[in-house]
């Protein structure tokens, strides 16, 4: 029997790739879609403007598109709300006993709320009992980090043994990260554009609660600093990090750790689990967006062009898809983990 869900904003850029991916879902089953006032009522066709490469799923088709109401809908909801209003209805949804996958900004640095990546951090969904305590909430919400973030945080991951004391990323970011349709084509064709509204803020904080301890509630002593820019790219967000770490490494050390990185998702053998989930690259020119974004199904992170740093210790380049590992996928990740460690989406 599968678990029927919803999807808050399936509208969307990220909505698009969550019906796309919970299609063929060994567990889910899309059961509800909903966004705004401008789309309730239609059918999913006629609400869509649908972007993805691969045909809209037939069983959505006919779908009517409800409103964003809270106690509509199965419990299990994964959100793509645009953060204007995500904040009020998520918390709507988790009052009224739903459990919220949500991919905004809104709720991520509430102590009380997991920020997960399956791979580094699924320990930390033990806060959700004082969550529903402490908000009287009978449903939940767990969101997943800024699509940067998820691509720094799992090239990270693998070096915290040798504490990690500070990274410079500077991110190239592809346009689907900012929905539809998003940075006008005049702004990004034959440019860059040097500045994204909040992204900095977020890559600099979220790291630390995700790679913190006592479920997020101590952050990482480590100090990060993030330039973002808006590339002509169409999906995958590439960076390019110096890294200072405290143990004196050897480039092969490093090179292990990244080739041995797993985690829970990997042990559990989750459905969309990537194996590996971060492949490292040798060749001088890799990663690249568009050879590399889709490995492991766009759930993996590529590294490449480790090296030793004349300033700090090393550097590297980190690839992921923006809308998959950085979004839609990343919360059905956590679904399944939710779903494999404590049996509470059923
Ligand atoms: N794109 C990415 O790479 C990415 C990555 C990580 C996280 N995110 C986050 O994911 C969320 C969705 O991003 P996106 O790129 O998919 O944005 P988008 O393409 O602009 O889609 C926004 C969705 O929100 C709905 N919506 C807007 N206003 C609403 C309202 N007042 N009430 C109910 N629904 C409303 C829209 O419905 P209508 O179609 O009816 O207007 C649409 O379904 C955002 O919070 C974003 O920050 C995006």
């Amino acid at each position: 029997m599968k678990i029927d869900v919803g999807v808050l904003g399936a509208t969307g850029m990220v909505g698009q790739q969550f019906v796309s991916r919970l299609e063929h879902h060994p567990w889910f089953n899309v059961k509800w879609l909903a966004a705004s006032e401008r789309s309730e009522g239609k059918s999913y066709t006629e609400a869509s403007k649908w972007r993805l490469s691969s045909p809209m799923p037939e069983a959505v088709r006919s779908l009517t598109v409800d409103g964003c109401v809270a106690g509509r809908g199965p419990k299990v909801v994964f959100s793509a709300l645009d953060a204007g209003v995500a904040g009020e209805v998520e918390e709507a949804f988790a009052r009224a006993g739903h459990i919220v996958l949500s991919n905004a900004r809104n709720h991520r640095m509430d102590p009380l709320v997991p920020l997960l990546i399956p791979e580094i951090n699924g320990d930390h969904l033990s806060i959700l009992a004082e969550q529903r305590r402490v908000k009287g909430w009978s449903g939940a919400i767990v969101t997943n980090p800024n699509c940067s973030t998820v691509v720094l945080a799992m090239a990270l991951a693998p070096l915290q043994p040798f504490g990690l004391k500070a990274a410079v990323v500077s991110t190239m970011q592809a346009v689907s990260g900012a929905g539809y349709p998003g940075v006008p084509s005049y702004d990004i064709l034959g440019n860059l554009v040097p500045f994204i509204g909040g992204e900095e803020e977020k890559i600099e904080s979220e790291p630390l609660k995700i790679l913190g301890s006592d479920a997020g509630r101590t952050k990482h002593t480590m100090t990060i600093s993030a330039h973002t820019n808006r590339v002509p790219v169409i999906d995958g967000h590439t960076m390019t990090v110096s890294v200072q770490i405290e143990a004196k490494a050897l480039i092969d050390d490093l090179k292990e750790a990244y080739r041995s990185f797993s985690g829970r998702p990997q042990e559990l053998k989750l459905p969309t689990a990537p194996i590996p989930a971060i492949l490292l690259r040798e060749e001088s020119d890799r990663p690249q967006p568009r050879l590399d974004v889709d490995l492991g199904a766009g759930m993996a992170v590529s590294v490449g062009r480790l090296r030793p740093c004349p300033v700090m210790s090393y550097r590297f380049v980190a690839l992921g898809h923006n809308t998959v590992r950085g979004a839609a996928g990343a919360s059905i990740l956590n679904a399944e983990l939710m779903q494999a460690e404590l049996q509470c989406l059923s």
